[in-house]
Parts: structure tokens; C-alpha cells; sequence
């Protein structure tokens, strides 16, 4: 399989992505995760940081590159976070073909509940949420952080970014008739079950 999953910021990509990934046996390529591994990581435009805590797009050239490289190695695949512009859009369509594009279709209201909700395991990387999906074990509970962009501005700031960039990136392939949408507004099992039958279908 190679999957697309679009969505906004807090649409349950990540998520939807590890699961789908997990029951296909494919890469879980995400260039969000990517990006935070190397965040101090010098660049000709600077460090991935200063754009991400900002809540802007990293340069198109950093994250072409993570792409193209992730793909080659991967032997099918679930992509997360990429493209977020037509440029990347356009240059995705010249490294690979796609089997399934989705959308992950989440109301705004949603989204911000579930950014500021979101908390993160720094040692396994896993996402929880503090009404959604709290982990049981105490030591887990206790040394869960904050994503550094979930703070309310950047949030704002990330949402309008997607707006702007990102909402064409979805229309281009919808106008190609490429496009399934998934509502994405219910819980991450049922969700899941409708994206299988999605990509199984
Ligand atoms: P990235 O990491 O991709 O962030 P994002 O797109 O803003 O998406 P999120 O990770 O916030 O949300 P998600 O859809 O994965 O939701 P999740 O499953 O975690 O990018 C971060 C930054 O990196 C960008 O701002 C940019 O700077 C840079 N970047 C990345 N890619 C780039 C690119 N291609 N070009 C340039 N720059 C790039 O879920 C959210 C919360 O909701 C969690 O708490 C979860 O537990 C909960 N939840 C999930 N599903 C459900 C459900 N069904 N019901 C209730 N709660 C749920
Ligand atoms: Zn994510």
C-alpha cells in the first residue's frame, strides 16, 4: 500500500497513521516526527526549530529531501504531513505513485480541542490526550509533555498556515477526482475502521 492521509493540524493523522502502518506492515513516514528528531539540525535556511515553534512551514528543499529519502527505503507506506503546499504536492507526484488519498475531515472546534489536549511520551514518542486517551501507568502520566507548537498562538498560526497552504493541496487532488473524505470526528477505533475499509474497499 501507499497511503496519503491529509488532514489539518490535530486531525488524527499521527494516529490513524501508527495504526494503519502497524496493520499493513508498512513505513509510518511522517516529516512532522522527522523534523522534531532533527530540529537543531543546521540548515543553508537555519534549524527546522525556529520554523516549527513558530508554526511555519519548514523550507520545501528540507523536507523534499526527508521525503525522497524515506520513501526510496520504504517498502510501502503511510504518509503523514507531506505534502502541505502544491509545490510539494508537485514534486510528490514525481517520486512516486499513490494507491489511496484521503482526507481526514475534523470541524475546527475539534482540532483546537484536541491540540490543547495533546500530550506527548518523550521516551516512546507515543500521543495521548488528557481527556481522550490517558495512559494508566503513573510513570508515563508523569513525565508527559507538551508538544512545543500546541501553545494556543502557535496553534492559531498553524491552523492559518494550513489554511493557506495547505486546504489547495487538498483541493488539487479532490478537482482530480483522487480524493476519499473520511469524517474524522469520532472515536480513533472507528475511525480506523473507516479507513481500512477505505483502502480495502
Ligand atoms: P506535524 O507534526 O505534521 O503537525 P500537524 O500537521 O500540525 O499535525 P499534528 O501532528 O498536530 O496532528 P495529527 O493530525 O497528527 O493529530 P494526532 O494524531 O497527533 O508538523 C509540525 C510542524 O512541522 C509544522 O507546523 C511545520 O513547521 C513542520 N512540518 C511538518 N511537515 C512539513 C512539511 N511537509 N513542510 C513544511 N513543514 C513541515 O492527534 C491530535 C490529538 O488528538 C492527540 O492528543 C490524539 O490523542 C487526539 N486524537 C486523535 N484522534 C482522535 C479521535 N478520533 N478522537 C479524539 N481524540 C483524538
Ligand atoms: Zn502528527
Amino acid at each position: 500500500h501507499r497511503i496519503l492521509l491529509l488532514g489539518a493540524p490535530g486531525a488524527g493523522k499521527g494516529t490513524q497513521s501508527k495504526l494503519l502502518a502497524d496493520a499493513y506492515g508498512i513505513d509510518h513516514v511522517t516529516t512532522g516526527d522527522a523534523l522534531r528528531a532533527n530540529k537543531d539540525m543546521e540548515t543553508e535556511y537555519g534549524t527546522p526549530r525556529s520554523f516549527m515553534e513558530a508554526g511555519e512551514l519548514v523550507p520545501d528543499p528540507v523536507v523534499n529531501e526527508i521525503v525522497k529519502v524515506a520513501l526510496e527505503e520504504a517498502d510501502g507506506f503511510v504518509l503523514d504531513g507531506y505534502p502541505r503546499n502544491l509545490s510539494q504536492a508537485e514534486y510528490l507526484s514525481e517520486i512516486t505513485d499513490l494507491d489511496a488519498v484521503i482526507f481526514l475531515d475534523v470541524s475546527e472546534e475539534e482540532l483546537v480541542g484536541r491540540l490543547a489536549g495533546r500530550r506527548m511520551d518523550p521516551e516512546t514518542g507515543e500521543i495521548y490526550h488528557v481527556e481522550y486517551d490517558w495512559p494508566e501507568d503513573e510513570a508515563v502520566q508523569e513525565r508527559l509533555v507538551q508538544r512545543a507548537d500546541d501553545e494556543e498562538d502557535t496553534v492559531r498560526e498553524r491552523l492559518r498556515v494550513y489554511r493557506e497552504n495547505t486546504e489547495p493541496v487538498i483541493s488539487h487532488f479532490r478537482d482530480r477526482g483522487d480524493l476519499v473524505e473520511v469524517d474524522g470526528e469520532a472515536p480513533p477505533e472507528e475511525v480506523f475502521e473507516r479507513l481500512k475499509a477505505v483502502i480495502e474497499g
